[in-house]
């Protein structure tokens, strides 16, 4: 015999808990599967431990999607501040680190805690360890085989993430299920992720490992003031990271290694000042001394600042401004935060998250074409997208 429940929800994540806990508010029965062992692996591991769960700045510019339209409702209507009163109402401390970015001052653990203990008040009832295996049926009436037996729903919820962390239970089945009811799936890559050096560049850098700075990186239009990290198969840091996700293989990367400064302007200034000065000196002062040197050794020749004549002050200023990092590739899911692409929105009420293709079936989280930049944006379409759909399942 099989269970019946108007809504069944795949994956126990972030905006799995959210759509789950809305439409158990409004009296709804509600499944959650979930393979993995636990509920919110990723919310427990966020943020360093902390979890950075929302942004008060967050709007759709934040956001990379082929339509970037798509995330506009569902984060109107469901608001920073929305969650940020869910958090207060229990009693969960918070702070600012910088940006917008909000982040538990204890843990990680207190925001699926709250999840939890707001999906048990609305009567979800979650199973853990539960593997799907065959999903039938559309148009209001789905069944699910699944390792703990066979249940129904008239909703069918999919928010089973992206492919970032495999070990974390990330798995690409919602895209699978995706293609099964007729939907287009985006290519997918990596994105918030570091990258990867080769050849000379990874070769007069990779010593340098732990050496962090700030840097302007700028990549198809978009750039990202923030720190750089040099690490030992090639650079991260969250500048890195924004840019990771609007950077394909072979495309130009640029990072202002002065950022905020007129190179030149700051240069001649330097040559004026402290004319007996090594160039390795004077940028010593300003990045890292360990960079600088090696700026020196392998880019620029280092002499007295009186000795370098005009064109010599405007060709170095322009390569600190304007470096190119050769990256050679990305670390991958391995490491990403987030997966880029995903379930074509075309084909997805951007009011509802329900497929146009088929009814009662619905796309929420990570696993739609809607990927946020670093910084709190993820969890907030999570959220959102999950509140959305929680709506009117
Ligand atoms: P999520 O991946 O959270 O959940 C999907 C769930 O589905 C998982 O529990 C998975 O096990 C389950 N699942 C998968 N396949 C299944 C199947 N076949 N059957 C059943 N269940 C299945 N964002 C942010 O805003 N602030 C932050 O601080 C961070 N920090 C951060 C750190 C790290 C290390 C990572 C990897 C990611 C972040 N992120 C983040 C990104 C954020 O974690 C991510 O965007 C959201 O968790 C996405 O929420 P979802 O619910 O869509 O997927």
């Amino acid at each position: 015999m099989a269970e019946s429940f108007d809504v069944i929800v795949i994956g126990g994540g972030a905006a799995g808990l959210m759509c789950a806990l809305t439409a158990g508010q409004r009296g709804r029965s509600v499944l959650v599967v979930e393979h993995a062992n636990r509920v919110g692996k990723k919310i427990l591991m966020s943020g360093g431990g902390r979890c950075n769960f929302t942004n008060t700045g967050t709007g759709p510019g934040n956001f990379l999607s082929a339509n970037p339209h798509y995330c506009k409702s569902a984060l109107a209507r469901y608001t920073p501040a929305d969650f940020i009163t869910l958090v207060e109402k229990h009693g969960i401390a918070y702070h600012e680190k910088e940006l917008g970015q909000l982040f538990c001052d204890e843990s990680s653990k207190q925001i699926v805690r709250m999840l939890l203990d707001e999906c048990a008040a609305a009567g979800v009832r979650i199973e853990t360890g539960c593997s799907v295996e065959r999903v039938a049926g559309g148009d209001g009436g789905y069944v699910l085989d699944t390792t703990l037996g066979r249940f129904t729903a008239s909703s069918l919820v999919i928010a089973s993430g992206g492919l970032s962390i495999p070990s974390m239970g990330a798995s690409g089945f919602g895209y699978q299920l995706a293609r099964q009811f007729g939907h287009d799936v985006l290519p997918t890559q990596a994105g918030l992720v570091p990258l990867t050096l080769s050849g000379t560049h990874s070769q007069r850098l990779q010593d340098l490992s732990g050496v962090s700075f700030p840097v302007e990186a700028s990549c198809n239009g978009q750039s990202f003031r923030n720190f750089m990290l040099i690490t030992h198969r090639g650079v991260s840091g969250p500048s890195i990271l924004q840019i990771s996700s609007y950077w394909r293989p072979g495309d130009e990367l640029l990072l202002d290694l002065l950022p905020g400064e007129d190179a030149q302007v700051w240069l001649r200034e330097q040559r004026q000042a402290r004319s007996a000065a090594e160039l390795r000196t004077v940028l010593g002062d300003v990045l890292p001394k360990r960079f600088a040197q090696r700026l020196c050794e392998a880019w620029f020749a280092s002499k007295p600042m009186r000795q370098y004549d005009e064109r010599e002050l405007r060709d170095i200023a322009t390569q600190l401004q304007q470096w190119p990092l050769v990256a050679s590739g990305t670390e991958g899911y391995r490491t990403a935060e987030v997966t880029l692409g995903g379930v074509d929105t075309r084909t997805l009420s951007s009011s509802t998250m329900e497929s146009r293709h088929v009814r009662g079936l619905y796309f929420i989280g990570e696993v739609v074409d809607v990927t946020g930049w670093l910084g709190g944006y993820n969890f907030q379409w999570a959220w959102a997208s999950g509140h959305a759909a929680g709506e009117v399942v």
